[in-house]
C-alpha cells in the first residue's frame, strides 16, 4: 500500500494569508514518518509544489477573487492527484485552502469515476459565484464539482455543519445533497451519522469541522464543533469501510495563533490523517 503525500505551498488565495504554510507544519511534524511507521510506503515529492504557478496580473472576475491562480492551481493539482490515484496510490493532499478540492476530486474522478465525496466541514463551501457573500474561492468548491446547480444526487454528503449563507441553504435543498449538522451529530450520535457507503470514497476534511477549542489554528473558526473524538471516529470509521481512496486535511493556518494553539492543531491534523490511514 502506497499513499502518495502531496503538499501545497499557496498564497493569495483568501485575504487571511499564511494558510499557505500549514502544509509545511504537518510535514515537519513528521507526518511521512508517521504514516510509514504505520505500515506505509510513502510517496512524497517535497512540501514547495505548484510554486511555479503564478500570475501577475489577476483582477476579480465578478466577485471572484484570484480567479485565475486558483483556477491554475486546481488544474495542476488534479492531474498531480490523478496520475498518484491511477498508480493505485492513495493521495493525501494537504491544504491550504479549501479551494483545493476542486483539484484532489477532479484527480480523484479521473481514477475512480464513481466516488463519492464526505466533506467534514463547519461550512458548506456551496456558494456559486452569484451567492458568494466573501468572494473567496474557498467558500465555493463544491458548487464548481456539481457544475453549478447542475442537478446531481448523492456526490457529496455534509457532516458538522453550522455556519451556512442563505445561498448555500437553498442549494443544498435543491440538489437534495445529504447534509449532517451539528444538530444531528448531537441527536444521533457521530457513529450513526457515518453511514456506510458502498462506493469509493474521498474524504475532504477541513480542520475547522472541528471545535476552536480542538484545533484553533484556522482561518474561518465557528464554536460548536465536533470534539477529537468525533472527528477521529468520522475517519477510523471512514478507513474501515475499506473505500477510501483519497483524503484531503485544509485549512491548517499556523500563522493564526500563538505558538502552542498551531502546535496543537498541527498536532491534530496528523492524528487526524493517520486514523483515516489505519
Ligand atoms: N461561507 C463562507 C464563504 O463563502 C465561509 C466559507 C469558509 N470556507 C472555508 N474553506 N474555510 O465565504
Ligand atoms: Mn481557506
Ligand atoms: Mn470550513
Ligand atoms: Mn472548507
Amino acid at each position: 500500500k502506497t499513499a502518495s503525500v502531496i503538499a501545497m505551498k499557496l498564497t493569495r488565495k483568501q485575504p487571511r494569508l499564511g494558510v499557505d504554510r500549514g502544509p509545511i507544519y504537518l510535514v515537519e511534524a513528521g507526518l511521512v514518518d508517521q504514516l510509514k511507521e504505520l505500515g506505509w510506503n510513502v510517496n512524497f515529492d517535497g512540501h514547495h509544489q505548484f510554486e511555479e504557478i503564478t500570475t501577475a496580473d489577476d483582477p476579480p472576475i465578478g466577485k471572484l477573487k484570484n480567479p485565475r491562480f486558483v483556477s491554475r492551481v486546481c488544474e495542476s493539482v488534479a492531474q498531480v492527484v490523478g496520475g498518484h490515484a491511477k498508480k493505485g496510490e492513495l493521495p493525501v493532499t494537504l491544504g491550504g485552502d479549501h479551494s483545493l478540492a476542486m483539484g484532489t476530486i477532479s484527480g480523484t474522478l479521473d481514477a475512480h469515476p464513481n466516488a463519492c465525496v464526505i466533506w467534514i466541514d463547519a461550512h458548506a463551501d456551496i456558494n456559486t459565484s452569484e451567492t458568494t457573500e466573501s468572494g473567496n474561492i474557498h467558500g465555493m468548491p463544491v458548487s464548481f464539482l456539481l457544475g453549478l446547480g447542475d442537478k446531481v444526487d448523492e456526490f457529496a454528503w455534509y457532516i458538522g455543519l453550522r455556519d451556512i449563507d442563505a445561498g448555500e441553504k437553498k442549494i443544498l435543498k435543491d440538489n437534495k445533497i445529504r447534509a449532517f449538522s451539528m444538530h444531528e451529530v448531537d441527536k444521533y450520535g457521530i457513529g450513526k451519522v457515518v453511514e456506510m457507503a458502498d462506493l469509493p470514497i474521498h474524504l475532504s476534511f477541513d480542520v475547522d469541522a472541528l471545535d476552536p477549542s480542538v484545533a484553533p489554528s484556522t482561518g474561518t473558526p465557528v464554536r460548536g464543533g465536533l470534539t477529537f473524538r468525533e472527528g477521529h471516529y468520522i475517519c477510523e470509521a471512514l478507513w474501515e469501510t475499506g473505500l477510501l481512496v483519497a483524503l484531503d486535511l485544509m485549512e491548517v493556518n499556523p500563522s493564526l495563533a500563538d505558538a502552542a494553539s498551531v502546535k496543537q492543531t498541527v498536532a491534530v491534523g496528523c492524528s487526524l490523517v493517520r486514523s483515516a490511514l489505519g
